[in-house]
């Protein structure tokens, strides 16, 4: 009764410019593994209940890109966006086909764009989840957090729940998604919060249900474009309804107000986790072990260096050269070259939309 679903539309832009629009973030190996991080999470999943149990969301544009990465993925297993309308109506959509194919199952939502180290781990987190989602709620995994992240969601943990047999479960008291800064600082230091890992398990229709409770025509809509996915008025009923789909995140329409409600659960998990959002993270994950090396990306790269602490993303076949630098961020593509440091490297978004305002 298990189904997966991948939603993958970020473009991931502190990842810039090795992230673009046409190679967002989930399209990119970022471990040097030669595999993207859409790939992994394909191979997370299909072991949870196989390839013909994954749903993969993604946009139009996005569509052949995703094919050739993952072989095994089928047409009726493929929702295409006409554009980006966030993670809701993303996820909400693939639980509402899902849901009107099979009633009563229940549904996983994994980010495309995460790396996670421990499968068994994963696997009995998810176990656990699922359990907890058979009986009623809605449940998010948690990780420990080690910073006062303002880039994540929030988990105010509650009692344990340990009714089902569960070792991780708890209560969930509340979610905040992408706190500033101060109250970021506060989470952490209380020991109470867990980071949400962007992941979501419960039944289809609960899912919906609650997301109803906040967007009734969003859900209204997203039921509507799920009756006719699998008949010939699915064109017509995207051109009709796309465009209106408001754009927002599950985190703001389920997470969050689910939580008020007292339908949320978390299971907290012990398997590595990391967002890799911006490029200090994966110098880190490139260099595990060995922080002090210069980490490199780019198979053919050509690097001179006596640079340490620092990343080098090598996708021209430029002979780079460092000399006396330390925690450098150097990503040379054929179009764009970008040099920053570890410390700045959450600002690229901002240069990112410098770049696009000036076209
Ligand atoms: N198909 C599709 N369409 N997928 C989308 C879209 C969209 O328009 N927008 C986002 N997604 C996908 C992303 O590719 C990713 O797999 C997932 O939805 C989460 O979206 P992000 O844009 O990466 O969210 P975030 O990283 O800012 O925040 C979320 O993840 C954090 C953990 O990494 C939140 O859930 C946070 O609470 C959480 O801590
Ligand atoms: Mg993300």
């Amino acid at each position: 009764r298990f189904y997966s679903i991948i939603p993958a539309g970020g473009v991931g832009s502190r990842l810039w410019p090795l992230s673009r629009a046409d190679a967002p973030k989930f399209l990119l190996d970022l471990t040097g593994s030669g595999q993207s991080l859409l790939c992994d999470t394909w191979d997370r999943v299909t072991a949870l209940a196989g390839p013909d149990r994954v749903m993969v969301v993604t946009g139009r544009t996005h569509r052949r890109a995703v094919c050739e990465q993952l072989p095994h993925l089928g047409e009726s297993n493929t929702v295409l966006e006409a554009q980006p309308k966030d993670s809701s109506a993303a996820i909400g959509l693939a639980a509402a086909i899902l849901e009107k194919r099979e009633p009563g199952v229940i549904v996983g939502s994994f980010a495309a764009d995460h790396v996670i180290r421990g499968q068994l781990l994963f696997r009995r987190a998810v176990a656990e989840a699922v359990a907890l989602a058979d009986a009623g709620r809605i449940v998010t995994i948690g990780i420990a957090p080690t910073e006062a992240s303002v880039g994540f969601g929030y988990i105010h943990t509650g009692e344990p729940i340990d009714s089902l047999g569960g070792r991780d479960s708890y209560e969930v008291r509340s979610f905040v998604e992408k706190p500033d800064a101060e109250t970021a600082q506060q989470y952490l230091a209380s020991g109470e919060y867990l980071w949400n890992a962007g992941m979501f398990i419960s039944r289809a229709d609960v899912l919906l249900d609650q997301m109803a409770q906040s967007e009734p025509e969003l859900v209204a809509n997203l039921r509507a474009l799920a009756e006719v996915w699998d008949t010939p008025q699915r064109d017509a009923a995207v051109d009709r309804i796309w465009d209106s789909l408001p754009k927002v995140a599950i985190d703001y329409t389920v997470a969050e107000p689910a939580a008020e409600r007292g339908a949320m659960a978390c299971v907290a998990a012990h398997f590595e986790w990391d967002d890799v959002g911006d490029f200090a993270s994966v110098a880190k994950l490139l260099t595990r072990g060995r922080p002090s090396d210069l980490a490199v990306l780019g198979h053919d790269a050509r690097i001179l260096s006596d640079a340490s602490n620092g990343i080098v993303v090598a996708q021209s076949d430029r002979l780079i050269s460092l000399i006396g630098l330390e925690n450098i961020v150097v990503v040379d593509t054929p179009d764009v070259l970008l040099i920053t440091t570890k410390e700045n490297a959450q600002k690229v978004k901002s240069v990112v939309d410098l770049v696009k305002r000036s076209g």
